[in-house]
């Protein structure tokens, strides 16, 4: 794959949340154009990816994929030009088998053909799904794809996502840069039909699929820059969540090292979602240097769990979710996390944009149902 990219998680925007196979350039404009003049941009939100259904149902006589020229009628070169010109990375999508979910022509015996087409068109970032793969082998599927990326000379960003079946965090590190853990995420806390998950059951089976490595829990051991466990794209700004809802979305998936690719209708984003997806200090755990993925540390059962994660320079990130369907009163209390770290340390709230103090004194906040506390410690 190509190396020394994604030395930290992927940001961006994917049109699939929200629009499914509702696309086309000028919303894709659009979109780009709000992210700028609201400071997603500036904020680190750099890749602008179409997802399914931008492509015409059959190949041309050459075997090359066109784009529908009816939503792309430019052309997918001069859209991602445009996009470039904008200061963006342009993103595709694809699928390893016959046909994408939706029933465009997949890649599967197409691959170099279709690198080639995608570095002719400028694209920075695959995202290559699974469906209608038969009985491929994903491991292999994956590799020859990012063979044919490679080949093609153009450095992407390959997006595997094959959503956790073959248990991707155990080998994809060497093939793409990061991968889906988890069937589709919806914009519910924590509903779950065969294929659609809430925030809060992702949460629970990115800690529960793989034995926990002594005193670290979770998928999050596997990850590090460069390749990512991917815990699908945000629901921040849909209508099924809460702003509470939506703030611990946003926190723990900073946390545990997921991209944040944005989900939502940009054009009209309202501000407290903006506020949301751009605040700086709660990117800067995501965005973290050393790129370690937090873990869950303590559950209180139906009240509230903890997860840590550890930060630049010794500093340590500490969030709490109420889990419960209730305001709560919880108190941190030090001595208990010493399992993670130990010491004195100060304390900033990065929702609050407050300081709080130092951890000499056991912490008391009110959290709301469903809500965060997100803390930042660092060493006196
Ligand atoms: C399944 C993927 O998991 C989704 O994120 C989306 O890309 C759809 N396929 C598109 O058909």
């Amino acid at each position: 794959k190509f190396e020394g990219l994604a030395l930290t998680p992927p940001m961006g925007w994917n049109s699939w949340n929200t629009f499914e196979s509702n696309i086309n350039e000028q919303l894709v404009l659009d979109t780009a154009e709000a992210m700028k003049a609201n400071g997603l941009l500036d904020a680190g939100y750099e890749y602008i990816v179409i997802d399914d259904c931008w492509s015409m149902r059959e190949r041309d006589a050459d075997g090359n994929l066109v784009a529908d020229p009816e939503k792309f009628p430019s052309g997918i070169k001069a859209l991602a030009d445009k996009l470039h010109a904008m200061g963006f990375k342009f993103g595709i999508y694809g699928d390893a088998g016959k046909t994408t979910c939706a029933g465009y022509p997949g890649s599967q015996g197409h691959e170099y053909q279709d690198a080639r087409t995608f570095a002719s068109w400028g694209v920075d970032y695959l995202k290559y799904d699974w469906c209608a793969t038969g009985t491929r082998d994903a491991q292999e599927a994956y590799t020859t794809m990012r063979d044919a990326l490679y080949a093609a000379g153009r450095p992407v960003v390959f997006s595997i996502c094959e959503w956790g079946q073959n248990k991707p965090w155990l080998w994809a590190q060497d093939v793409g840069h990061l991968w889906r853990m988890s069937g589709d995420i919806y914009d519910c806390w924590d509903c779950e039909q065969e294929w659609s998950r809430g925030v809060k059951v992702i949460l629970d089976r990115f800690h529960n699929l793989d034995p926990a490595r002594a005193g670290y829990d979770g998928l999050g051991q596997f990850a590090g820059p460069g390749g990512w466990n991917d815990l699908d794209m945000l629901e921040v700004g849909n209508p099924g969540l809460t702003l509470a809802e939506a703030r611990s979305h946003f926190t723990l998936w900073s946390i545990l090292c997921s991209p944040l690719m944005a989900g939502n209708d940009m054009r009209s984003v309202t501000p407290e979602i903006v506020e949301i997806l751009t605040n700086k200090d709660i990117i800067a755990l995501n965005q973290d240097p050393d790129g370690v993925s937090g873990w869950r540390y303590r559950i209180e059962p139906g009240k509230y769990e903890t997860f840590v994660k550890p930060l630049v320079g010794g500093d340590w990130a500490v969030v709490v979710l109420n889990t419960s369907d209730e305001t709560q009163e919880v108190e941190v209390e030090w001595h208990r996390m010493d399992r993670a770290f130990s010491g004195r340390y100060e304390i900033r709230d990065l929702w609050a944009g407050k300081d709080l103090g130092d951890t000499d004194t056991n912490l008391k906040a009110k959290i709301g149902s469903h809500d965060v506390v997100a803390l930042r410690l660092s060493k006196k």
